[in-house]
C-alpha cells in the first residue's frame, strides 16, 4: 500500500502562498472587473518586483497623470497622508514625472508636506480591526524619520494638523495626495478637509495605498472616497491600479474629473478660469458602483 505523504509544517510564506493567496486573488480579482479597472493595470513585468518597489513605481505612475500646470504651479500642494517611516515620501519626494503622459522621472526638490501622528493608526471600526488595523498599528512611538529638507512634516492627528495647515501656509490646489492611513475614518477626515477647501482641481491625483483586497476592506478607504465626492460633489476616474500577486492589497488611484459647483467657482477664481489645467483622459466617471455600507 502506498504511504501516505508526511506531513509539512508550512512556513510563514508558504501559509500566504498556499492558504491565502487564492482568496485574495479572488476579492482583488472581484473588485477590478467590478470597477473595470482593466486598462489602468500597471505591467504585469512589475509583478517581479518587491512589493514595497511596485508600490512606489505605481505612485510615481499615478503622478505622471498630474497635469504639468498643476503640478508645476507654485502653490500646488504635494502630499502624504501616513509618514510613518517616511519610505515612501523619501522616495516621492526626490522625482517627479519628467513630462506629462511620460513614463520617465527627474530629481526634484519641490516642496512636500507629510502628515502623521508618528503614533500609528487611532482606534476604529470592528471592520478595520478584522483587517488588522487595530488602534496603534504602526505606530514608531513618536520617533520622527529623516526625509530630505524640502518635506516638512506635520506631528499629530490628520483633523488637528490639517485643517489649520490648509488656511494658512499650505493655501493651494492639491496636485498630488497618496493616502496610506488605511482607515476609514483617518481617510475622510483628510478628504472631508480637502474638498471643503476646495483644494482638489481637475487633474488632482489621489493615489490610496489599500483600496481593494481582503473582504470588508472597501468600507475603508474606498468609502471614504465615495461619501466625499457625494459629500463635496466632486467626480473622479481610475487612473491606475497595482495588483501584485505577493500582497493581499490593491492599490489605485484616482483623478478627479469633475468639481462641485462652489468649487469650480472657487478653483477658476483662484486659478484664473483654468480651474488646475484639466485632466487627462476624457470627460469625468464615477465608479460604476457607489461604495461605502
Ligand atoms: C501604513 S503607515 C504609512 C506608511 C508609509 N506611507 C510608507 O509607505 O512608508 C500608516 C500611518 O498612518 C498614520 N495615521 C493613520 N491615521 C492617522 C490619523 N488620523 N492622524 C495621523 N496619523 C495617522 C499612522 O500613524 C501610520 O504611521
Amino acid at each position: 500500500m502506498p504511504r501516505p505523504p508526511p506531513i509539512r509544517l508550512l512556513t510563514t510564506t508558504a501559509v500566504f502562498t498556499q492558504l491565502l493567496r487564492p482568496a485574495a486573488a479572488c476579492c482583488k480579482r472581484q473588485f477590478i472587473d467590478r470597477y473595470n479597472l482593466t486598462g489602468t493595470a500597471l505591467p504585469t513585468a512589475w509583478h517581479n518586483l518587491t512589493v514595497n518597489e511596485a508600490r512606489r513605481q505605481h505612485v510615481m505612475t499615478a503622478m505622471g497623470f498630474v497635469p504639468g500646470l498643476l503640478f508645476d504651479d507654485p502653490r500646488a500642494l504635494r502630499l502624504e497622508f501616513g509618514v510613518r517611516n517616511g519610505d515612501m515620501i523619501s522616495y516621492t519626494s526626490a522625482t517627479r514625472p519628467a513630462s506629462w503622459g511620460r513614463d520617465a522621472v527627474v530629481a526634484s526638490s519641490l516642496p512636500w508636506d507629510g502628515f502623521d501622528s508618528f503614533k500609528g493608526l487611532p482606534k476604529s471600526t470592528l471592520n478595520a480591526a478584522k483587517l488588522g488595523w487595530g488602534a496603534g498599528k504602526y505606530s514608531v512611538k513618536g520617533a520622527l524619520p529623516k526625509v530630505p529638507s524640502h518635506v516638512r512634516l506635520h506631528v499629530g492627528w490628520f483633523n488637528e494638523t490639517l485643517p489649520p495647515f490648509l488656511d494658512g501656509l499650505g493655501r493651494g490646489p492639491v496636485a498630488f495626495a497618496h493616502l496610506d492611513a488605511d482607515i476609514y475614518t483617518s481617510t475622510i477626515s483628510v478628504l472631508d478637509a480637502l474638498a471643503a477647501r476646495c483644494r482638489l482641481r481637475l487633474g488632482t491625483v489621489l493615489s490610496f495605498d489599500e483600496i481593494f483586497g481582503p473582504k470588508g476592506i472597501e468600507n475603508e478607504e474606498f468609502r471614504a472616497l465615495n461619501e466625499a465626492a457625494a459629500t463635496h460633489g466632486f467626480a473622479w476616474r481610475f487612473i491606475t491600479y497595482l495588483n501584485h500577486p505577493k500582497t493581499l492589497f490593491g492599490r489605485a488611484a484616482v483623478q478627479v474629473t469633475g468639481l462641485g459647483q462652489r468649487c469650480a467657482g472657487v478653483a477658476r477664481a483662484e486659478d484664473g478660469g483654468g480651474g488646475g489645467g484639466g485632466a487627462r483622459g476624457g470627460p469625468g466617471r464615477r465608479g460604476k458602483k457607489r461604495g461605502g455600507s
